[in-house]
Order: C-alpha cells, then sequence, then structure tokens
C-alpha cells in the first residue's frame, strides 16, 4: 500500500458535473425501456407510477447520494464507513459488487449495439439471412432479428467486447477529468441524435397516430402491483441510483456545491429523454404497424430497427447509423460511470496507482462480459430461447436489477437515516444550495422510502416464492432437458447472494483506508 495521499481529482465545472452525471442517468435504459413498458403496461397510465416513483423515490434518494458523496469527500464504501463503520462500509461493497455485474452484462449488450452499428452500415437492411442455430430459416423473418441472432451465434461479440472495454479505459483514464471531457461531447450529441429520430418519426405518415396512443391512459393497469414494482426498479436503474455512481461523482465536486438543485436537474434531464424517447419509438412503431414488444432487447434490437428498415429509402441507413450511434453514446456514458465509481472506491481503500487499478477492473469486467457474450445455443427448439450468454444474462439481471438496486437503497437510508441521521446530510446540502430542505426530507429517508421499498421486495419475494422462486420464465426454460444447465438459476442466485456477501464481507474486515489528498 502506498503512503503517499494520492489526488482524487475533481470536476472542471458544473456543466462538467452535470454533463456527467445526467450521462450516467441516461442510458440503454432510457431509449426503449420506458417505451416498452408504457406500451406494455396500458399506454399513458405507466406515466403516473413513473413520475411518483421519480418525485417521492428517484430525485431524494439521488439528492442523499450526492449529499453523502460530498458530505464525506469519498466514494460509497468509504463514506458508508464513515457514517456506520464496518456494516456500512459492506453494504458499500456490496453496492459495488451488484452493479459490477451490471456493468458486466451491459456492456455485454453495447457490444451487441457495436454489432448492430456496422450493420446499419448495409446487411442489417439486405434480404433476411438464415439462422440454422435458432432455426430461422431464410426470409423467415425481417432482416434486423435473423441479423441479430446470427451475430449472438458467432464468437464476433467477444471482439466487440474488448472494444467497449477499451474505449471505457479510454475515457476513465483520468477520471474526472477525461469523463468531463467525453461527456462533454457525447451527452450534447445524444441530445441531437434523440431529436432527429423524433422528427424522423412524427413526419412519417400516420406517426403521430403512435403517439396518440403513448399519451391516451388505461388507468385499469395500475390497479397491478406490478406495475408499481417495475415503475421503482426502473427509477433506480435509469437514474443510476444504488450503484454508488452518483456518491463517487459527487464526491469529485467542491465542497461548496449546489447538490440539491443539481440533483433535481439531473433527475429531470434523465426522465425526460425517457419520455421524449418515447414519442420517436411509437411514432416509428406505428407508421409501420409495428407491434411493440415488452421486452427491451427486442425493441432495441430488433423491433425498432425493423421500423426504421421500412421507412423510405434515403432514410434507412441514415436513421439506422444515428439509433445504434445513440445507443452505444447513451451506453458508453453510463457503463464509464460504474467504472469510475469502482475504480474510486478501490483507490479510497486501497491507494494504489489509477493506472493499476484500472487494469485490473478492466481484466476483470472483460471476462465477466465475455461470458455473458457467450454463443453457444442453448436450445435451438425452444421459442424465446437464446444463446448460454444471452440466459445468464436474463438470470442475473433479474436478481441484481430487480432486488440488487432496491435492497442497497434501503440500506443506504437506514444508514443515513438512522445512523448519521437525515438531517446531518441535510443541513449540510442546504449550506449551499439555493432550494432548501425541509424536515420532511428526513422523514422521507428514515421513514417513507424504506417502508415503501419494503414493501415492494416483498412483494417481489411473494412473487418469486409462488412461480416456484425463479420467475415462470426461467423455470419453463430450465426444464430437465438441459443437463447440468439447468442448476444455472440457482447458480446465478448463489452467485448473486453469497459471492458479493463474503466479498464485501472481506473486503468491508480490514478498517484502514489509504490517505488523499
Ligand atoms: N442509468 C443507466 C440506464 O438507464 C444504467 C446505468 C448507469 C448503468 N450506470 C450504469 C448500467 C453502469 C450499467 C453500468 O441505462
Amino acid at each position: 500500500m502506498s503512503q503517499e495521499p494520492f489526488s482524487r481529482g475533481q470536476w472542471k465545472s458544473r456543466v462538467g458535473f452535470i454533463l456527467a452525471a445526467s450521462g450516467s442517468a441516461i442510458g440503454l435504459g432510457n431509449i426503449v425501456f420506458f417505451a416498452a413498458n408504457a406500451y406494455k403496461f396500458g399506454g399513458g397510465a405507466f406515466y403516473l407510477p413513473y413520475l411518483f416513483a421519480l418525485f417521492v423515490f428517484g430525485i431524494p434518494v439521488m439528492i442523499l447520494e450526492f449529499g453523502l458523496g460530498n458530505f464525506t469527500g469519498r466514494a460509497f464504501p468509504e463514506s458508508l464507513h464513515r457514517i456506520a463503520g464496518r456494516k456500512g462500509e459492506f453494504v458499500g461493497w456490496w453496492a459495488n459488487l451488484n452493479a459490477g455485474f451490471i456493468t458486466m452484462y451491459y456492456i455485454t449488450i453495447l457490444s451487441w449495439v457495436i454489432g448492430m452499428l456496422f450493420g446499419a452500415f448495409g446487411a442489417l437492411w439486405k434480404d433476411s439471412i438464415p439462422v440454422p442455430a435458432f432455426g430461422i430459416a431464410e426470409g423467415d423473418l425481417a432482416n434486423p432479428y435473423a441479423y441479430f441472432f446470427h451475430m449472438l451465434s458467432t464468437w464476433k461479440p467477444i471482439l466487440y467486447v474488448a472494444l467497449v472495454w477499451i474505449f471505457n479505459i479510454i475515457i476513465v483514464r483520468k477520471g474526472a477529468e477525461t469523463i468531463e471531457s467525453a461527456t462533454k461531447v457525447f451527452v450534447p450529441l445524444m441530445w441531437i441524435f434523440m431529436i432527429l429520430l423524433i422528427i424522423r418519426g412524427v413526419t412519417l405518415e400516420n406517426g403521430m397516430q403512435g403517439i396518440y396512443l403513448l399519451f391516451t391512459p388505461n388507468f385499469e393497469v395500475m390497479k397491478d402491483p406490478s406495475v408499481w414494482q417495475g415503475a421503482f426498479a426502473q427509477t433506480f436503474f435509469s437514474l443510476s441510483l444504488g450503484f454508488g455512481i452518483m456518491t463517487a461523482y459527487a464526491s469529485y465536486l467542491p465542497r461548496k456545491s449546489d447538490l440539491t438543485t443539481n440533483s433535481i436537474i439531473t433527475s429531470l434531464l434523465d426522465s425526460g429523454f425517457a419520455y421524449i424517447a418515447g414519442l420517436a419509438v411509437f411514432s416509428i412503431l406505428f407508421a409501420f404497424a409495428i407491434v411493440p414488444q415488452a421486452s427491451t432487447i427486442g425493441m432495441m434490437f430488433f423491433i425498432l430497427p425493423q421500423g426504421i428498415g421500412e421507412m423510405p429509402d434515403q432514410s434507412v441507413t441514415v436513421f439506422g447509423v444515428v439509433f445504434f450511434a445513440l445507443l452505444l453514446l447513451a451506453g458508453l456514458t453510463s457503463s464509464v460511470s460504474l467504472v469510475e465509481a469502482l475504480v474510486s472506491s478501490m483507490r479510497d481503500k486501497f491507494g494504489w496507482s489509477r493506472k493499476r487499478t484500472i487494469a485490473i477492473a478492466a481484466v476483470i469486467g472483460f471476462c465477466g462480459s465475455a461470458i455473458f457474450a457467450l454463443p453457444q445455443v442453448v436450445n435451438p427448439g425452444l421459442e424465446d430461447d437464446g444463446t448460454l450468454g444471452l440466459t445468464l444474462l436474463d438470470l442475473f439481471d433479474h436478481w441484481a436489477f430487480s432486488y440488487g438496486l432496491l435492497i442497497i437503497g434501503f440500506c443506504e437510508c437506514i444508514l443515513v437515516g438512522w445512523f448519521l441521521g437525515a438531517d446531518k446530510v441535510r443541513l449540510h446540502l442546504n449550506e449551499n444550495s439555493s432550494i432548501k430542505l425541509g424536515a420532511w426530507f428526513d422523514v422521507l429517508i428514515k421513514f417513507v422510502i424504506p417502508l415503501a421499498l419494503l414493501v415492494v421486495l416483498g412483494y417481489s419475494v411473494w412473487g418469486e416464492i409462488k412461480d416456484g422462486l425463479f420467475g415462470t420464465s426461467f423455470a419453463e426454460n430450465f426444464s430437465e432437458e438441459y443437463g447440468f444447465l439447468r442448476y444455472a438459476p440457482r447458480f446465478a442466485l448463489a452467485y448473486w447472494l453469497i459471492i458479493c456477501s463474503i466479498a464485501a464481507f472481506l473486503l468491508a474486515r480490514r478498517g484502514s483506508f489509504a490517505k488523499a489528498e
């Protein structure tokens, strides 16, 4: 361990910080997830649970994570250690590890985006190719569909995974400094690309019809508790909460920063992006009478591209490239935020050089992402089935996304609310913020949010038990005929729960931290 105090770095400007934080928040989740869910949950009605979750949970927890990082000047594990000792630090590492899994498969998804981006220059729009591994015959399906599955059944995505990791390394190489330079270009470009897609969508014949559908509420579905569960989990994921990201990013801000306003701006930019993305998605799909899908992967890789493929000739390549480039930019500005959060946590603890820390994170991360890109086809006979990598991705996503982030949100509210006292963070925030938080904030952090998260988590667990602990689709997909693979769901669950906990325990057991400037 080095004895020299190491430099943590700082954002150069407030705008730079907001661009980086909103770049983290706006990701793949914003572009199609909102639209996919709005469709699944009856159009306009999904706005209400989503807005509710944003104001009552999203924004306050974002304020909390920003406040925590700035109050302590450290990344998640050390900042929680300062509040609640080893148990706090345990939660911090656990959050990093859980988020580490999400990053691994998120980067795999980005590798497929790269493959599709290459295709968008030509091959993606040609006649449909057969994909024997998935039982797809020539001309069976629109080409983006066949192209995507064809790519999945090859080893190429592993190469693209390496490429995405290299991009990540380049962007985080000097921490806040290089992230700020990259997001200053990427984030505005993302907004421009999105606006271009909206203009193209609404000017297509019948494009506006789709938008009417999006805004026609069906209030019946709001009685379904899974709508609320979906809205909560999505709010955390979309705002990058429960990852330890916002804490790490805010630790690079000067202590006199207006964090409350920054949190609100970042959150509104994030949900605003998701709402306007809905306009593009629904108008493009409706213009060509394509039925949306509830699955994010499906929407991203073949449903929406199928719509783009039906546009007038001169639009196809241009908007196809714009769409996949948009996904890549949005995804990269999100993935780098977690790589940086991990690097920041490890450096706080061990005081390693930036180079060494990044190298360790990238090697482990690359291996993990490569596993999710494994091309072996599990069972071509089954519908909705994918490769081994895709299947593992589904399983890990199920635990890390639907449970992990919410569990961490619960723990951080308890730690700050009950161990430190929410008023301490609030007073720190109020010192420099133009928007002053009242005592209601303490009530939200101590009681309302943890209680609501418990209800949502309890509801999910009850669903697992009812469906045989692994969710219906998993249980069906992993029947006897899979040989040893039928243990995969249990393996994923144990791996996620036991390995994350043991690793977090070991990391938190050593009490000391490196000195920073
Ligand atoms: N907020 C991102 C989204 O909506 C998700 C995200 C942020 C993320 N940071 C991440 C995912 C780091 C993986 C790794 O898509």
